[in-house]
């Protein structure tokens, strides 16, 4: 199997990919490490260790990382994921706590104590690999590659162009684009697309295995202002799970090697990936001898069917 961390905000979403990851036999999940994004590190913290636990895998470490992004202040997103930052599903108090060392220690530890490379997958604001990276750089020598859930071609969902996470934290962002290690950006463009039809959800929801339900309870998640969903309305998205179904099934997704740029600049476009999709991007700033930005792995499409097969087979195991 693949040895992989998991950089997650849990996140309903994100407990769809702890899930996944925890169920996949091509999957080592060696440890997952929190930082605040759909809600406080310390809720993400407690949502984490509390899938797990339903997933049946209570014993993989988990590491408590950055309250606040780099530059920017703290902020919430309960509006889109629940006070709790899980939909208030009202699921059980976790049974254990965290690791005795902070996310960033532990990331190191797991990476560099791996007996092969490792695949880190962020579906989380950038702060801790930022933070890894910057302080510990020697990682890289054990990664294999990183898949991160962020960014958008087109589209984006924090602000007419910034997708979330890269929004919430951009410097941050920027440090992993520019890591030295290849990247896949599994960005807004393929994560909204792959969504679970309605009567797949509601079978998961009935069934009697706790993770394979609590699978089918996220998958149903409204938030509040909409209301109980019918069956045929049960439909829901993969959203950060899709980018560890990358992993273990790269041909799920078409890429193209192209340069990506985070933009900084406060403003209207502060969060923005500009990914340069001209046929022979960055040529013309070559010549001016402007630097070029780092190349990434960019998902341009996904095979939605073949995603949702794959991470139901997953879940049903
Ligand atoms: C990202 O933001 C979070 O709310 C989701 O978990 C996902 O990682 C999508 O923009
Ligand atoms: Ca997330």
């Amino acid at each position: 199997p693949i040895p992989v961390i998991i950089d997650c905000d849990t996140g309903v979403d994100d407990a769809l990919a702890l899930l996944f990851a925890v169920r996949h036999p091509g999957i080592d999940l060696r440890a997952v490490t929190c930082v605040a994004g759909n809600t406080d590190v310390d809720g993400v913290v407690r949502n984490t260790l509390t899938v797990l636990e339903q997933a049946g895998a209570p014993d993989i470490p988990v590491g408590r990382g950055a309250e606040r992004p780099l530059i920017e202040p703290a902020r919430s997103a309960r509006h889109v994921h629940g006070a709790d930052g899980m939909g208030d599903l009202g699921l059980p108090a976790p049974t254990r706590t965290p690791a005795d060392v902070d996310a960033v220690t532990l990331l190191r530890r797991e990476i560099l104590a791996s007996p092969r490379p490792v695949t880190l997958i962020p579906t989380a604001p950038l702060t801790n690999i930022a933070l890894l990276l910057r302080t510990h750089p020697e990682v890289t020598r054990n990664i294999e590659r990183i898949v991160f859930m962020g960014g958008a071609v087109a589209t984006g969902n924090a602000t007419a162009v910034a997708e979330f996470n890269v929004w919430h934290d951009p410097e941050a962002a920027a440090v992993l684009l520019t890591a030295g290690v290849p990247i896949t950006m599994y960005g807004l463009d393929v994560f909204t697309q792959v969504v679970v039809p309605g009567a797949d959800v509601h079978r998961l929801r009935a069934s009697t295995e706790p993770g394979t339900r609590l699978a089918g309870e996220l998958l149903a998640h409204r938030p509040a202002h909409q209301g109980e969903a019918p069956e045929a309305e049960e439909a829901g998205g993969l959203g950060d799970a899709g980018a560890v179904c990358t992993v273990v099934d790269p041909a799920g997704i078409t890429s193209r090697l192209l340069p990506v740029e985070v933009a900084l600049a406060p403003g209207p476009t502060r969060g923005q990936t500009i990914v340069d999709r001209r046929p022979r991007p960055g040529e013309s700033e070559i010549h001016q001898g402007v630097r070029q930005q780092p190349l990434v792995d960019v998902a341009l499409e996904v095979d939605v069917d073949r995603f949702v097969k794959l991470y139901l087979e997953t879940v049903e195991r």
